[in-house]
């Protein structure tokens, strides 16, 4: 038998979009409370109402995940209005292309201060939830580029391998208090991130949807808490 996730409270950053927005609404379909993160208040807001129908408690608030005076703010909130966090989904992420020599410092290091720092700083400030539970799940979505770099994404591959290395440390660190961390790593998912203004153009026959990478983040969640998935990765049946 596995376990119920329903009643749970679950911050899950980038909430308001693509694969953070579709987990909002599986959780949400389980019964799990919600507390979302990002920086765009209108998408915040839109998602909260949509989620508003499955009868969950929600709290959103903007935040960068980068600047970890806004993580603590927003995570405070959540504790009060939500109580402390069972699941924590660490998936915001940016990403941007070019050659090596033709990308900017500052771009590139942009891209290490939010997925690498940025999922740090919340680490930081909800791992303390799920110790004094002794129990809970932390879910670090990496990526395909995490396991295999691709030309062109030298920033983006090498903060999606950093969030490996930190999974994997911190998995062994945690699970002696029962905290399971799993690391996800889809390949292409039909979201802005990967597809910017030609969302409209996603295959729904061909690509993964962000749907589907929710439906595997419940399935997880639901296992017997004895077992996780330390690794997976999602691939696309037939993409070509
Ligand atoms: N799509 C793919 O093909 C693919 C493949 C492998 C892995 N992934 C990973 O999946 C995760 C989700 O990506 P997605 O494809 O769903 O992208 P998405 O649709 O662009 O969603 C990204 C979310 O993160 C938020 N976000 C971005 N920067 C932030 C920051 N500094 N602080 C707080 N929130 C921030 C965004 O909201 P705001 O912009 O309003 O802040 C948005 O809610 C990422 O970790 C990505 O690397 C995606």
């Amino acid at each position: 038998m596995g376990q119920e996730i329903s009643g749970k409270i679950a911050y899950i950053t980038g909430g308001s979009s693509g694969i953070g927005k579709a987990a909002a609404h599986h959780f949400a379909k389980e019964g799990v409370h919600l507390g979302l993160i990002a920086r765009r208040k209108e998408n915040l807001e839109e998602t909260q109402q949509e989620l508003e129908t499955y009868g969950v408690n929600i709290a959103i608030c903007r935040a960068d995940i980068s600047k970890p005076d806004q993580v603590k703010t927003a995570v405070q909130q959540f504790e009060q209005k939500l109580g402390k966090a069972d699941i924590l989904i660490n998936n915001a992420a940016i990403s941007d292309y070019g050659n090596f020599q033709d990308m900017d410092e500052e771009v590139w290091k942009h891209i290490f201060e939010v997925n690498v720092f940025g999922t740090y700083h919340v680490l930081k400030e909800v791992l303390p939830h799920l110790v004094s539970k002794q129990k809970g799940d932390i879910i670090n979505v990496s990526s395909s580029n995490g396991l295999k770099a691709t030309a062109g994404s030298t920033a983006y591959s090498a903060s999606k391998f950093a969030i490996q290395g930190m999974s994997e440390a911190l998995m062994q660190e945690v699970r002696k208090e029962n905290i399971r961390v799993f690391t996800m790593n889809p390949s292409l998912v039909a979201t802005k991130l990967a597809f910017g203004d030609k969302l409209e153009e996603k295959n729904e026959d061909k690509f993964m949807q962000p749907e589907d990478i929710a439906e595997y983040m419940v399935a997880q969640l639901k296992l017997n808490q004895r077992i996780f998935i330390k690794q997976s990765a999602q691939w696309a049946t037939n993409p070509f």
